[in-house]
């Protein structure tokens, strides 16, 4: 069973700790989180990220919010809606924010806290389970592909949809760590993620596993995929509109048409809570804008290893930052859930028998 070598998230006490993702690559750190607006303002700055992290983040802020302070309606209203405000693409936040609303809702106060406890321990067991099977079931994918060229498979990745951003083994990563732990050799292209660059969060994860990465700029994808350098590309999601288009982020949608262009195939990763009926394609999911400074501006370490921010463009430049961006359907290969791999044209029949 795979165990997260550092929990992305955990209770501690009346809050929670989190590793704090705005501190990787370059160090390790944990932070506490003892109130709602804590755990918002976590949530907004993307210390704790990733779709299915994020949803186990809200539903816990839940109960961080009712274990501090007043556990009525008025309070239990209050805290979905800062919860439900702090970053609107990925649907695993209104999903675990809906099913903790449904939960605590017909429950006396009193008994509302120690329930928003196990109702959010439970989403985060769950989701690390529903990872553990989307990787079991990538795994199948990636014993059918075949390299090319005498060398290892290699699979190409955007963004950080591993570990560090669910409760569990990740989901665009979880087929390569399954892979490994069967031993069968996997090296991953990993695109750079401009602007906030979570390819480096990935390039991070897969040092500590020893799994083989090659980093690449994000505008590397193209060239790449046209020389049949990856045989797969494999992506999570934040939210996948009820016809299967997916809004990822932002840059995926170039990889999908390059993969396109080059044959190669192209795999959505993602469990259920991911998944979005209600909204049926994709000109309908809410793109994220974020600030423009995190394009103008770039954190690193210097040749001393201080933290320094870099201002990178002409002064008074404007800029503007789509957090994400949305492939059409059919660009996608397939979608690997916990409960298989599925075709674009299967999906309605899918989502229709998982909600019966
Ligand atoms: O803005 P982020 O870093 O939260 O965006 C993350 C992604 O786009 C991931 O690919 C997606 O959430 C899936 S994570 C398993």
């Amino acid at each position: 069973m795979f165990v997260q070598p550092i929990a992305t998230l955990r209770r501690d006490g009346d809050g929670l700790t989190v590793l704090d993702q705005t501190c990787l690559p370059w160090r390790v750190a944990e932070r506490r989180l003892a109130t709602l607006e804590d755990v918002a303002e976590s949530i907004s700055a993307m210390r704790v990220r990733g779709a299915p992290l994020i949803g186990c983040a809200a539903a816990f802020g839940v109960a961080v919010a009712l274990a501090r302070g007043e556990a009525n309606d008025a309070a239990l209203d209050y805290a979905l809606a800062v919860l439900r405000a702090t970053r609107p693409t990925a649907v695993n936040l209104a999903w675990a924010l809906n099913r903790m609303d449904e939960r605590l809702r017909p429950l006396p106060s009193h008994a509302r806290r120690e329930a928003a406890w196990a109702e959010a321990a439970a989403i985060l067991t769950e989701d690390a389970a529903m990872c553990a099977a989307i990787g079991a079931h990538g795994l199948g994918l990636l014993r059918a592909l075949r390299a090319r060229g005498g060398r290892p498979l290699r699979v190409m990745t955007h963004c950080n949809a591993g570990w560090l951003a669910t409760a569990g083994m990740g989901t665009a990563l979880a087929p390569i760590y399954a892979a490994r732990a069967e031993g069968l050799e996997v090296e991953v292209l990993v695109s750079e993620t401009r602007p906030r660059n979570q390819g480096l969060l990935t390039a991070w994860e897969l040092a500590a596993a020893g799994v083989k990465y090659t980093l690449m700029a994000d505008n590397a994808a193209g060239l790449l995929l046209m020389r049949g350098e990856a045989d797969a590309v494999i992506v999570g999601a934040d939210r996948i509109a009820a016809n299967g288009d997916t809004a990822n982020k932002v840059g995926t949608y170039l990889k999908a048409l390059a993969a396109r262009a080059a044959g190669v195939p192209f795999y959505v990763a993602a469990p259920l809570s991911t998944f979005d009926p209600g909204t049926a394609c994709g000109e309908a999911i809410p793109v994220e804008e974020r600030a423009a400074e995190e394009v103008l501006f770039i954190d690193g370490l210097d040749e001393e290893g201080c933290p320094r921010r870099l201002s990178l463009a002409p002064k008074d430049a404007r800029a503007v930052n789509p957090a994400f961006d949305v492939t059409p359907a059919a660009l996608v290969s397939g979608f690997i859930t916990e409960r298989g791999v599925i075709g674009v044209d299967g999906l309605a029949d899918f989502l229709r028998g998982v909600q019966a």
